[in-house]
């Protein structure tokens, strides 16, 4: 029986968690710092992510079998290195590796140099290059600050103007600090936009099911950027030739780059795709499991997860296919009101909290215990995630168990799953339409 630890304390490693917990061979799970959710099915542990002497002095000293890592900060921070230097059991790709996340412009410039399909890219470090760049280009651009900016430093541009503001916010102003002595100006893309995970264990790859996220704050696709504002799965079927495509031109090719580069890759490889009407390209890799894809992936998932990390530190993904539930799942975002901008948080949180109920799961985010119950401790607070045989049956269920919650200020949106039609009508319809306030 083994004993697992999972650094992180958001909806994905909650996820995680109850996925770890629910595997047979699971003896004991115990997460860093973990949340008021993750307290219910794992021991919670007072340690930070990124500190990692603590972690690997609790993992030895408990004799712990396998750690898990969540966040990417640990992970471009080289914790799975010193794990790995420790001779201890960890799932997760080496700080080199994890420069597909770490740096922007690593990033392009390996899928250029690979021939995997991007947007057309230039890296710059100086901001007066970066402005002429932008007055002569025609078409819009992103700008994006190379290092980790929590999923801040990307800016979306209409023209050439905005486009020079960006270079002078994240380069002059340094919006982002140090992250933004660098930036990439790209191209931008058009389309729908989805998300593929897969499992690498450094040649092979096994994808999960690719899921659609919602990043915008507000109904319709408008407002801020966040963390993840709800999700579903699978986006497109495991059948849809358009993902072999995707495994073969951009995930398997990725792989296989990073091997004959010297730097082979395991764990978690996260490709943020948009499907251009010249086939999907990638605008990110994430280097690690996606927040909240994972907790739409991990309930559809039937082989046990202790296995698939085992084939993946073992090198034998290619021996044993995954297997999915044939069924959709669907998450909605619970956040604080003002998230991302500035929120409030300690707020009581009643009605039905319980991981799994009523044929629910609920994934905490952002939420501690206080004296009187669950109060709220972060951006995202919950996510309510339900599955059923029909898509509309999965999005239905998940809203009726966001009724079932209450916070102040709880916000979320209501559009999740929402087919692209009726999107676009949401589109028209007045910018107020939103969730409780
Ligand atoms: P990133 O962190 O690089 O994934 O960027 C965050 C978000 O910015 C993406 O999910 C997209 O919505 C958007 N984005 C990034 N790059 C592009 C691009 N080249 N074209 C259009 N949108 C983009
Ligand atoms: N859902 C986007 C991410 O995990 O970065």
């Amino acid at each position: 029986m083994l004993k697992i630890l999972v650094i992180g304390g958001g909806g994905r490693e909650h996820a995680l968690c109850w996925a770890l917990r629910s595997s047979p061979q699971v003896e004991k799970v115990y997460c860093a710092p973990g949340n008021a959710g993750i307290a219910e099915i794992a021991r919670q542990l007072e340690i930070k992510p990124t500190d990692t002497k603590k972690l690997i002095e609790f993992a030895r000293h408990e004799a712990i079998d396998l750690t898990v890592v969540g966040p990417e900060d640990p992970i471009v921070g080289g914790v799975v290195d010193t794990f790995r230097r420790e001779k201890l059991r960890v799932f997760g790709p080496t700080a080199a590796a994890a420069q597909l996340e770490g740096s922007k412009a690593f990033a392009k410039s390996f899928m250029r140099r690979h021939n995997i399909p991007t947007a057309p890219f230039a890296v710059f470090d100086n901001a007066e290059e970066a402005t002429r760049f932008c007055r002569e280009s025609e078409g819009p651009l992103v700008v994006k600050a190379d290092g980790l900016a929590a999923g801040k430093g990307v800016i979306v541009c209409e023209t050439p103007a905005e486009a020079e503001a960006a270079v002078q916010h994240i380069m002059v102003e340094r919006a982002f600090g140090a992250v933004g002595e660098k930036i990439v100006i790209e191209r931008r893309l058009a389309g729908q936009e989805l998300s593929v995970m897969a499992f690498a264990d450094g040649r092979h790859v096994a994808l999960m099911l690719p899921a659609r996220d919602y990043k915008r704050a507000l109904d319709g696709d408008r407002g801020a950027n966040t963390g993840g504002m709800g999700a579903y799965a699978p986006a497109i079927r495991l059948d849809d030739p358009l993902l072999e495509e995707i495994e073969r031109g951009i995930i398997q090719k990725t792989i296989d780059g990073m091997a004959e580069d010297g730097i082979p890759y395991s764990g978690v490889l996260y490709a943020g795709l948009m499907m251009t009407e010249s086939g999907p390209k990638v605008l990110e890799f994430n280097c690690r499991f996606g927040d909240p894809e994972t907790q739409v992936v991990l309930p559809l998932l039937k082989t046990d997860l202790v296995d698939v990390i085992g084939a993946a530190l073992a090198g034998k993904l290619d021996m044993e296919p995954l297997e999915w539930r044939d069924e959709v799942c669907a998450c909605v975002i619970l956040t604080s009101k003002g998230y991302p901008g500035k929120y409030e948080t300690g707020a009581p949180i009643s009605g039905t909290l319980k991981t799994e109920s009523d044929g629910l799961l609920r994934f905490h985010a952002g939420t501690s215990a206080g004296t009187g119950g669950v109060i709220t401790a972060g951006g995202r607070v919950l996510g309510i995630c339900s599955r059923s045989s029909t898509h509309e049956g999965a999005i239905a269920s998940a809203y009726a168990g966001v009724e079932r919650v209450q916070f102040k200020g709880a916000q979320f949106r209501t559009d999740i799953g929402l087919r692209p039609a009726e999107v676009h009508r949401m589109r028209r319809a007045p910018a107020e339409r939103r969730g409780r306030f």
